[in-house]
């Protein structure tokens, strides 16, 4: 992993943070022997499986199999990269770092970010006081004659914006925030013509962005003019905000969505939903569907219901959300919304049963694609018969239930009166031959393979020489990375060999950092599950023992498959020595 600060002073500032103490700050932990367990931060459950090795520094899920050091806790609960994470706990215990980075050092980076979070509160405090207050009176109604009550205004912290050019200004200067640091938080910006300070949002209903923790980082402002052209201002991206990493009201919506998310387009739409009871609804925030978000949302529930507006802005939305949502492993639903423009008229037009109705009827990615294309063509004009049969092939070459394809494939010769063989004939042309080439599992379920299957033994004598230094310095001159066939345990041992000292057991914490995701991941399973071991120096020979077997038995295989006559020859030689 790149970083320009010496291994020593990464070390120091990783010891000094205690995993347990740091990860208290974040969640509620119950002691259990050597151990720490409790709710996962990184995921929706109700039982605990992370855990905490106050020995070994170590945290892993079993439920999500997010793992690793403090640093990766800081990076992913705090959304930093290394370097950052790096810096904010050298801030936390008051180590100073050297300079050297464009965004300084000392923590002051992060000192601004907590005052411009700070800032963000306080003037959601101070749109919300205006809303409630007297300049209030027309947002207000506004607001209720769109039907958002009192209770649903406080819980979404709406507020208004005051037609002034620099209310908001003089309320952050009174609270003592510098100039500089309101004109970096963006609520602030300065006139290109005159140079003066002016309040970006004016005269809007105002609606607070949170992130996952509840922090309010952005905001989007509704004009109440008909005739505005900018129905949303937003707040652009910042020191502490990235639209294409946020999702709008996840910090609400993930305390109920380990099931299912509703994704809508609009924050309109997910205030209509929670105040009707879906509270597991979420949105983008007016900018394209990212992979950044795909990716979040795998970390919190296993399906999504696209619920977009029914206007073709929203089909085509629909579509490439479906593009990206399907590379993760979570499944994917499509819901349509008739006789009204989004989610939020629905629900106030024919209520939360119907609703519901439509939610549980949502179809599957597959069905709302061919439906789409059934649009496009018309059935009686057989050319354009064959183009659609074709093109659904393609789609359905995608599904990698069986059962579920012959289901599709069924009804599909049914409707176009193209046999099913031929059908099947076409789904092969579009490469269905090779769905486990295309379809990669899962982290989880490569990790499930390797513990339960022929991994298990690489795994615990791994764990076994990481954890004694008298296994270790037993094992360390009788194997080679290449003893080791699963990969990712192969790049740990590399980067074992190639850091850790002889006298010394592995640097579990500099590996961590040297490795790639999955390789912390698996170390973190591995180390934190560890199960005690009578005799560990026999127990590792007898594994090094089979692991060397194995490891010729794959060498022979390789060169059998080889065809190399040369090298046939020569394995068969050494065979017979
Ligand atoms: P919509 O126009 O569908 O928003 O845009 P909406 O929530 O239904 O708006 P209402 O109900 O008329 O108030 C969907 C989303 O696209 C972004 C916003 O995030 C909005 O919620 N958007 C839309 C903008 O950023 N700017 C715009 O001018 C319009
Ligand atoms: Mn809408």
């Amino acid at each position: 992993m790149a970083s320009y600060y010496p291994d020593e002073l990464i070390n120091e500032v990783i010891s000094a943070n205690n995993l347990v103490d740091v990860v208290s700050g974040y969640v509620k932990l119950k002691k259990s022997g050597n151990r720490y367990m409790g709710l996962c931060p990184f995921h929706s459950e109700k039982t605990p499986s992370f855990h905490v090795s106050a020995d070994k520094q170590l945290y892993h899920c079993f439920g999500c199999n997010e793992g690793g050091s403090v640093v990766q806790f800081i990076m992913k609960t705090e959304n930093l990269d290394f370097v950052e994470a790096i810096k904010y706990l050298a801030s936390r215990v008051g180590i100073s770092l050297p300079e050297g980075n464009e965004k300084s050092s000392d923590g002051e980076y992060f000192q601004k970010k907590q005052k411009i979070l700070e800032m963000y509160v306080d003037t959601a405090r101070f749109y919300h006081g205006c809303l409630i207050g007297d300049i209030g009176k027309t947002a207000l109604s506004y607001l209720a004659q769109r039907q958002i009550d009192a209770q649903t205004i406080t819980r979404f912290g709406i507020g208004y914006s005051p037609d002034s050019y620099d209310a908001l200004f003089t309320h952050l200067k009174e609270k003592g925030y510098s100039d500089k640091l309101i004109m970096e938080s963006g609520l602030v910006r300065k006139s290109e013509k005159t140079g003066k300070p002016y309040d970006f949002f004016r005269d809007r209903v105002m609606i607070p962005i949170f992130d996952i923790r509840g922090n309010v980082i952005a905001f989007g402002g509704r004009t109440m003019v008909k005739s505005d052209g900018r129905k949303y201002m937003n707040s652009s991206d910042s020191i502490i905000f990235n639209k294409s990493k946020t999702l709008y009201a996840l910090n609400f919506a993930k305390k109920n969505c380990s099931e299912r998310i509703i994704m809508v387009e609009g924050y309109m739409d997910v205030i209509t939903l929670h105040k009707y009871g879906f509270t597991n609804a979420v949105a983008g925030l007016g900018t394209a569907f990212t992979k950044d978000h795909a990716n979040l949302l795998a970390r919190y529930t296993k399906e999504v219901v696209l619920c977009y507006d029914s206007d073709e802005a929203g089909r085509k939305a629909v579509m490439s959300a479906i593009e990206i949502l399907t590379t993760t492993q979570l499944k994917v639903k499509v819901m349509t919304i008739p006789d009204a423009k989004d989610a939020d008229e629905y629900l106030k037009l024919k209520g939360a049963v119907k609703f519901r109705k439509l939610l549980d009827n949502a179809q599957s990615h597959i069905l709302y694609k061919i439906s789409r294309l059934k649009e496009q063509y018309n059935m009686d004009n057989t050319e354009e018969k064959i183009t659609l049969v074709t093109n659904m092939a393609k789609i359905f070459s995608e599904v990698t239930n069986s059962i579920e394809r012959e289901a599709y494939v069924k009804e599909a010769s049914i409707e176009t009166g193209i046999s099913e063989d031929v059908i099947y004939a076409e789904i092969k042309k579009a490469g269905y031959s090779a769905p486990s080439a295309k379809i990669k599992p899962t982290y989880t379920q490569r990790v499930k393979s390797i513990s339960e299957g022929d991994f298990r033994t690489e795994g615990t004598l791994l764990s076994l020489m990481c954890s004694d230094i008298a296994i270790w310095r037993r094992v360390r001159n009788k194997i080679t990375a290449d003893f080791f066939e699963c990969p990712v345990l192969k790049e740990i041992v590399n980067n074992i060999f190639s850091f850790s000292p002889e006298d010394k057991p592995p640097d579990l914490i500099m590996i961590i950092s040297k490795s790639d995701n999955e390789a912390v991941s698996r170390l973190s399973s591995l180390i934190t599950n560890q199960q005690t071991v009578d005799d560990g120096i026999k127990a590792a020979e007898e594994m090094i023992e089979k692991l060397s077997k194995a490891k010729k038995a794959r060498q022979i295989s390789d060169i059998a498959n080889s065809g190399d006559p040369r090298a046939l020859a020569q394995m068969i030689k050494n065979l017979n020595k």
